[in-house]
């Protein structure tokens, strides 16, 4: 039973016990129906408190995994039974003692009072899915908190920690994290007014213009799909009318959006995102000191990552200043989020303090975990690896970050490779989400699944890959940020090529990527692929912007201008110049080139090359490679993925594209590999591929 009724005097208690998160999938609503009619049928019962069993969640919402299936439709439904909590003869009390989201908030606001405790943190985060709340969320919500904090919670689909709760009337009083369930019964006896069901669909509806004008003031980032935000607006307006018109609105829409291509697609990028199970036994090896080599720009993310991970951190490097400066753009980082109110200033001084700055790099010879973040240079990158199998104690785990070297190259400066790993943190580590972990041909597997677990000790989505050049992403967004550069060479603009990707849905276009890395960063690397892969040629005009000087939006100019130190691309007269001599001598003969036909172009050279990585095994599974992309390089979320998009459009259609252009242009580039040629002939989904083992 994943539900169970106590009874504490003429209090009953319902504890959700539905491991890991509580969700609200059928077997859980059955079982609070049970149990809710069992306590409505005994006489001496004054009064019933919902709880959860597990330490820090009461409900992750609505099961995710059901929306794909019948689940959500069979007896009793979510917002039946929310319903008939709200309509039942005893006054319910939840307990929302740590997070409460989706569904779960709703059943709360069905509940007729709420408790939260310190670590309370309550929120409708269905937009993100490209759902709304569809159990009455959408009006009862707003009637309790009105329309603004309304508005944000259900467009914005952040949470709110239980004090903000208190504050906008969400919740209706705290109880201490020390015995809560016996703080929680105390207030219940001792309710001020006794414990009369306050029904929160009874209260009155929001006044005329009220959303138009929040949603005017509020200033929330797009989240999700279009057409959820605009659902969950339309809802919202309802709640200016009567409540059960509100309802079917929302319940409509709710079936509507589930069912569509972008919830579809946002419920898949949410389970490929989920940390994978380890393959090996993270308790093996310990991490309870980090150090860090290099106080670059990667060194001193890293470095504020660990720290706020609240792990202590060592760090050295060979030059003192720049360790110095290094420290002092630490420090810098965690006041500026006291600023930004995103941090107490007990909690900056305590992250800042768990950084050590060493000047003998033998003063780390203790450290579990070393990171070495020098200059992505093989050589420098291998002195320091001798160096570190000097000093480091047996056991400690050694990794590089790097974004392309081989780590196996690196892993055999030492006498330990199955210590070795790679860890291709992304720029401004602080902020992305990403880590690839890269598994070296030695690399133990306790190595690679204490990776795992520090992932997720930094809050990061963790991507096992084999070695190659670029790893996963980097592999692949070399072969897009090819194909782009070679229809700029047929005939589009820079600006075009950005523009249309950017249209289709990328956060921002490959050009403008480049120029936000650096040019400098790409020329290097292009220069050592020109001689390891010809077959797969860079056009020459890119070259030739990064040898005129330009560094990209650092120097203030690169493929695209970016005049008076903005950071909005412009056209740039002086590139489009350059692009039309290269393309002369290459023998191009510039011609229009449609969006259409650009975005197809760079997509299918995103399969073609995540086919290729997994039927390597440098990807263990489809959604792996989607998280890297999702997670690392802005594709939209709610296209699911390059991998997961290949499917949307048909296996078999991507084939016969793939095969069309190897016809007329690299062969061995565009020939699909074997994998993908043989899913397309089984009928199979390139999403399920490696999902056994994930
Ligand atoms: N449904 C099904 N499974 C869920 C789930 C959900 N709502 N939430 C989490 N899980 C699963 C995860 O897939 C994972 O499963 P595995 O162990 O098999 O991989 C497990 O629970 C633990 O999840 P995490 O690894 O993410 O654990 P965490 O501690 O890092 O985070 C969490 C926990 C904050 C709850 C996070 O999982 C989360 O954000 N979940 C999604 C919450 C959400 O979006 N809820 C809204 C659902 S839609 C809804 O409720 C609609 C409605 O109106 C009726």
């Amino acid at each position: 039973m994943s539900v169970a009724i106590t009874m504490r005097g003429d209090i009953g208690v319902l504890t959700l016990d539905s491991p890991p998160v509580n969700a609200l999938g059928h077997a859980l609503r059955r079982d609070l129906a049970r149990c809710l009619e069992e306590a409505y049928a005994r006489p001496e019962l004054r009064a019933l408190l919902l709880v959860s069993a597990r330490a820090g969640i009461f409900s992750a919402g609505a099961d995710i995994k059901e929306f794909d299936h019948a689940g959500p439709q069979l007896a009793p439904g979510l917002g039946e039974l929310i319903d008939r909590i709200e309509s039942g003869p005893l006054p319910v009390v939840a307990l929302l003692d740590g997070v409460t989201l989706g569904g779960a908030l709703e059943l709360a606001l069905g509940c007729h009072y709420r408790l939260v405790s310190p670590r309370a943190s309550l929120g409708l985060p269905e937009i993100k899915l490209g759902l709304l709340p569809g159990a009455g969320g959408t009006q009862r919500l707003p009637r309790l908190v009105g329309a603004r904090q309304a508005v944000e919670m259900v467009l914005g689909g952040e949470p709110v920690t239980g004090e903000a709760a208190l504050r906008h009337k969400l919740a209706d009083a705290r109880v201490p994290q020390v015995d809560t369930l016996e703080q929680a019964l105390a207030w219940m006896r001792n309710a001020p007014g006794g414990l009369a069901p306050r029904r929160v669909s009874s209260l009155p509806a929001l006044a005329p213009q009220a959303v138009a004008e929040a949603a005017h003031e509020a200033a929330i980032r797009p989240v999700g799909s279009a057409p959820a935000r605009e659902a969950a607006l339309l809802c919202l307006v309802a709640a200016q009318g009567p409540y059960e018109a509100g309802r079917a609105l929302e319940h409509d829409w709710f079936a509507r959006l589930r069912d569509g291509p972008e919830a579809r697609a946002l419920r898949y990028a949410f389970f490929a995102e989920r940390p994978r199970a380890p393959s090996g036994d993270a308790s093996a090896r310990r991490i309870d000191q980090v150090a860090v080599i290099g106080a670059g720009t990667m060194g001193t993310g890293i470095v504020i990552c660990l720290a706020e991970a609240g792990l202590p951190v060592l760090w050295h490097d060979v030059d003192a200043d720049c360790l110095a400066q290094g420290r002092a753009r630490v420090r810098q980082h965690f006041d500026r989020q006291v600023s930004r109110k995103r941090l107490t200033p007990g909690h900056a001084d305590q992250f800042a303090s768990a950084v050590t700055t060493v000047g003998d790099m033998a003063d780390i010879a203790q450290a579990d975990l070393v990171i070495e973040a020098v200059f992505e240079d093989m050589e420098v990158k291998r002195g320091v690896f001798r160096q570190l199998d000097r000093i480091l104690k047996p056991g400690a785990i050694l990794g590089t970050n790097t974004s392309t070297l081989d780590v196996n190259r690196i892993a055999h400066a030492t006498r330990r490779p199955p210590d070795v790993v790679g860890l291709h943190f992304f720029s401004p580590a602080p902020v992305m989400p990403l880590l690839e972990i890269v598994r070296g041909e030695a690399t133990h597997a306790d190595v690679v699944a204490a990776m795992q677990g520090l992932a997720r000790r930094l809050r990061k989505i963790a991507v096992v890959a084999g070695v190659c050049d670029g790893f996963i992403g980097n592999r692949m967004w070399h072969q897009y940020l090819r194909q782009a550069a070679l229809l700029v060479q047929e005939g589009a603009m820079p600006m075009e090529v950005d523009a249309a990707l950017r249209e289709w849905g990328f956060a921002m276009g490959p050009f403008q990527v480049a120029d936000l890395a650096g040019l400098d960063v790409g020329y290097s690397i292009r220069q050592r692929q020109r001689s390891e892969t010809p077959e797969r040629p860079w056009p020459d005009w890119l070259d030739r912007v990064s040898e005129s000087g330009r560094l990209g939006l650092k120097g203030g100019s690169g493929i695209h201008a970016y005049p008076d130190g903005g950071r909005q691309p412009q056209r740039d007269a002086e590139v489009e110049a350059m692009i039309a001599a290269a393309s002369r001598e290459a023998g191009a003969s510039p011609r229009a080139i449609p969006a259409g036909e650009i975005v197809e172009r760079c997509l299918h050279a995103l399969i073609a090359e995540a086919a290729r990585l997994l039927e390597e095994g440098i990807a263990a599974s489809a959604a792996d490679v989607d998280a890297v992309f999702l997670a690392g390089y802005g594709f939209p979320r709610w296209r699911g993925g390059p991998c997961y998009s290949a499917d949307v459009s048909g296996l078999p259609a991507v084939v016969a594209a793939l095969r069309r252009r190897a016809a007329n242009e690299e062969p061995q580039f565009w020939q699909p590999a074997e994998l993908l040629v043989r899913l397309a002939r089984q009928g199979a989904r390139l999403q399920d591929h490696g999902r056994e083992a994930a």
